[in-house]
């Protein structure tokens, strides 16, 4: 089958095909294995790109930033400190300046609602950086990353998914696993599981791919005979402060420790994280919440597993770059 991409948006993976996720995911191993060759083109040369962030960020910026370098493409990166945006100007007359302007738009911030009307208003592709709701160009570099290390088909991965459950990284998960045809469990308190709305769009989506979402509250049960365990922050950015407390609590028995990982039975499981993790102590944020809640070992992940050979973290967050380049590349070329 062929695809093309040109022109697309990409702003949440339920607008996108099986086939097209695929050829993404291929596109990106073609274009890491040509920077690691030498043998990158600019293929975006010519292209401007505005980067839009309501929200902080290191890998996602750090990655359209590079992609873009790397294909001969320029971009410029605005905040709301340094911009009209958000306060001084709608979503919609934003969109359509830089419209007129740049050849894409990224986008990460708070309200998926946000992104549509700016791809609605743009005229031109707009990439989704994050928010509250979906992670698409995150689960492009997780899925390759699983690839990678399994050496297994999508449709042949089998993962489990550990923590808040509500959040953008665990919607994503759930819809991109069906649409990849793979096993999911999803582990986490009751009161902080997926919507289901979501649940049913991914079982509809599954019975035609052969994936598999399934839930509990037993992480045991979850990690059992899985390839990997993710995780994400237990506290979400624009969340605040008065909600570690009960949280943590609940989420305490879904820490990834090193008897979780043995849990899995397979001695060659993988841990995931989307970063950044709360694992030491070595930033602000992570040694107050772990002060505050006790837990000096770490957070969502003890620092023994971040630190294991069986953590991953970095080969996947360096696939940010090549996936991301990825999404450019199709949709602009
Ligand atoms: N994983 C991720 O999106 O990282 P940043 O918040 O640093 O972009
Ligand atoms: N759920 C996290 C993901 C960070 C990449 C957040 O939204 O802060």
């Amino acid at each position: 089958m062929t695809v093309n991409l040109t022109g697309r948006s990409f702003v949440k993976e339920i607008d996108f095909t099986p086939d097209e996720l695929v050829y993404l995911l291929d596109l990106s191993q073609e274009l890491k294995a040509a920077k690691a060759n030498g043998t990158e083109t600019h293929r975006l040369a010519g292209k401007n790109v505005a980067l839009l962030f309501e929200k902080t960020s290191t890998r996602t910026r750090a990655a359209f930033e590079v992609a873009a370098f790397d294909q001969g493409a320029h971009v410029t990166m605005f905040d709301p400190s340094s911009s009209q945006m958000g306060h001084k100007e709608s979503i919609a007359d934003t969109g359509r300046v830089l419209g007129r302007m740049y050849d894409a738009i990224q986008y990460r911030g708070k309200r998926q609602s946000d992104i549509e009307e700016l791809a609605a208003y743009a005229s031109v592709p707009v990439y989704n950086g994050l928010t509250d709701e979906w992670h698409p160009t995150q689960m492009l570099a997780d899925f390759l990353t699983m690839h990678e290390a399994s050496d297994k088909p999508y449709n042949q991965l089998s993962y489990a998914f550990l923590g808040d459950l509500r959040f953008n990284m665990a919607r994503s998960h759930i819809v991109t696993a069906a649409l990849l045809g793979s096993d999911l469990r999803l582990a986490g308190p009751s009161d902080l599981g997926p919507p289901q709305d979501i649940l049913d769009i991914a079982a509809d989506i599954a019975a035609t791919t052969g994936g598999s979402i399934t839930v509990t509250d037993d992480p045991i049960a979850a990690v059992t005979g899985v390839d990997f365990v993710h995780t994400d922050v237990w506290v979400s950015m624009g969340e605040t402060k008065d909600v570690w407390t009960e949280r943590v609590a609940k989420l305490k028995p879904y820490q990834v420790t090193t008897d979780l990982m043995a849990a899995t039975g397979n001695d060659d499981a993988k841990f995931m994280h989307c970063l950044p993790a709360f694992h030491d102590t070595n930033t602000v944020v992570g040694a107050q919440m772990m002060e505050h809640t006790g837990m000096p070992d770490g957070l969502e992940v003890t620092h023994e597993v971040f630190e294991s050979d069986a953590s991953i973290v970095f080969p996947q967050a360096e696939n940010r770059l090549h996936t991301i380049k990825a999404v450019m590349v199709a949709t602009l070329t």
